[in-house]
């Protein structure tokens, strides 16, 4: 793809995310059009978008249900200011998504986006125990190589170095322990490898002192560190543990929401009942900006009283429950339901992951792991060793583009997520331009 010197100068005067300008312009990807599975780049070139954007597009791009009902507020109100009103396509919004939420779960504050709603959990779980009685409870512990957003609090409780050191110091109150995946090596068996991951977050609640600790955020299959997919009992642990010691369990569904994992969130295909659940990316389809806060009933009870009493939660985003982007979501939702689309994640998941298991005849797979049509794919140099190859990654990410196919890759991983409108046919598609652009990559490097 050639850019004209207008472009070259234009995205000198921006930024991407989380990548050098420099190495884009070496090989840039400019997105003219988009449309369910694909992308078409300003050269008219076809891509198999494989993750929805970025686990954006949770029913393909476009959706003509979520265009169609964006198109209607359109006509009727596009911002109600969250300072003094609200519209009622936002109230609708709040019922649907705490009708679909784990039991107990139906206080529901709409957001703009996930690092929103994540800052926002933090901020009321800690206001919560202050207007509660348990003021000294502030502390969040979470995992190493977990990602929750780019605001300071959702990025104190990240724990990816590369995207954290240049902010350094982190606010305080917020520790790490390591998830499962990075500890499996030293144990038997995954099962008990995962008891002792999810032990690790009580041995730091009981040595911080369970009376400043405030909450737990995990992300339940950890995108960031390669789709970390724990044991059904390890958030059967995590859950009592919080229990045990008055400690709120956050799960950060930003990627793993809206039938991905087979559910409509992953707490419900764990079968686990976390206090809080954000949300953002696939909750409109990609169509506009949204997340959401979601929480227990009687913890946004703590925070309804009489004007004087002045516990309303003392925090707000001006484009919070945007009426365009709630009525956007209202149609995810409604489509994820009238059309069973969770099941049919966990069928086609079923069916993605067994032709994924087919690429380890190359000898470099060692783990295709991952819940629903959320998966991941570990790359090594040999599956004895299980050295990490990045330099397969990185060759990967240019063969796939070359071949018309997006993937999250990093760079000893890669990710795919389709959106819940595949088919099998479609899985075909995808699988046979993976193994492709991975025959090809090893090709090159083993040359
Ligand atoms: C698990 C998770 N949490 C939070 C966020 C932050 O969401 P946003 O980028 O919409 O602020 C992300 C974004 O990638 C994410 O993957």
């Amino acid at each position: 793809m050639t850019l004209s010197p207008q472009q070259i100068r234009l995205l000198k005067q921006t930024f991407l995310d989380y990548q050098q300008t420099s190495e884009f312009l070496e090989r840039p990807l400019i997105i003219d059009k988009a449309q369910g599975l694909y992308y078409w780049d300003s050269d008219g070139k076809r891509y198999f978008d494989s993750i929805g954007g970025i686990f954006v597009a949770s029913l393909g791009h476009r959706h003509p249900r979520v265009v169609e009902a964006v198109k209607r507020q359109l006509d009727l109100i596009t911002f109600a200011p969250p300072l003094h009103g609200v519209s009622d396509i936002t109230l609708q919004f709040v019922d649907k998504l705490a009708s679909v939420s784990p039991q107990g779960l139906t206080f529901v504050k709409p957001y703009s986006g996930g690092s929103e709603s994540v800052e926002s959990a933090l901020k009321f779980v800690r206001q919560y125990y202050k207007q509660t009685g348990r003021a000294q409870k502030y502390k969040f512990v979470s995992r190493y190589y977990g990602y929750h957003g780019s605001s300071f609090g959702a990025m104190s409780a990240s724990g990816t170095g590369k995207r954290k050191t240049p902010f350094e110091p982190q606010m305080a109150g917020f520790l790490k322990v390591m998830p499962p995946t990075c500890l499996r090596d030293r144990f038997d068996s995954w099962e008990e490898c995962n008891r002792f991951a999810a032990g690790m977050f009580e041995d730091v609640i009981v040595q911080e002192d369970p009376n400043t600790v405030a909450g737990i955020i995990v992300e339940p299959v950890g995108n960031t560190g390669g789709i970390i997919t724990p044991t059904n009992e390890y958030y059967r642990m995590l859950r009592e543990i919080c229990d045990r010691h008055d400690v709120m369990l956050i799960f950060d569904e930003i990627i793993t929401g809206y039938g991905k994992t087979g559910s409509m969130f992953a707490a419900q295909t764990y079968g686990v009942t976390p206090d809080i659940i954000c949300g953002g990316k696939g909750l409109s389809s990609g169509v506009l900006p949204l997340g959401a806060m979601i929480a227990r009933q009687d913890m946004g009870d703590a925070f309804f009283g009489p004007a004087e009493s002045e516990i309303q939660f003392a925090h707000g985003n001006t484009f919070a429950g945007n009426p365009l982007a709630c009525a956007a979501g209202i149609a995810v939702i409604d489509e994820i339901v009238e059309r069973n689309l969770c099941a049919k994640a966990g069928r086609l998941g079923e069916y993605l992951r067994g032709k994924l298991e087919g690429l380890k005849q190359y000898g470099v797979v060692r783990e295709v792991r991952g819940k629903g049509i959320l998966l991941g794919v570990e790359l090594v140099k040999d599956t004895d060793t299980n050295e990490p190859f990045p330099e397969l990654g990185r060759d990967l990410k240019q063969t796939a583009l070359d071949n018309g196919l997006i993937m999250r890759i990093d760079p000893s991983w890669f990710a795919v997520a389709p959106a819940l409108i595949a088919e099998e046919t479609d899985m075909d598609e995808l699988v046979d331009l993976i193994d492709k652009s991975l025959k090809q990559a090893l090709d090159k490097i083993q040359r």
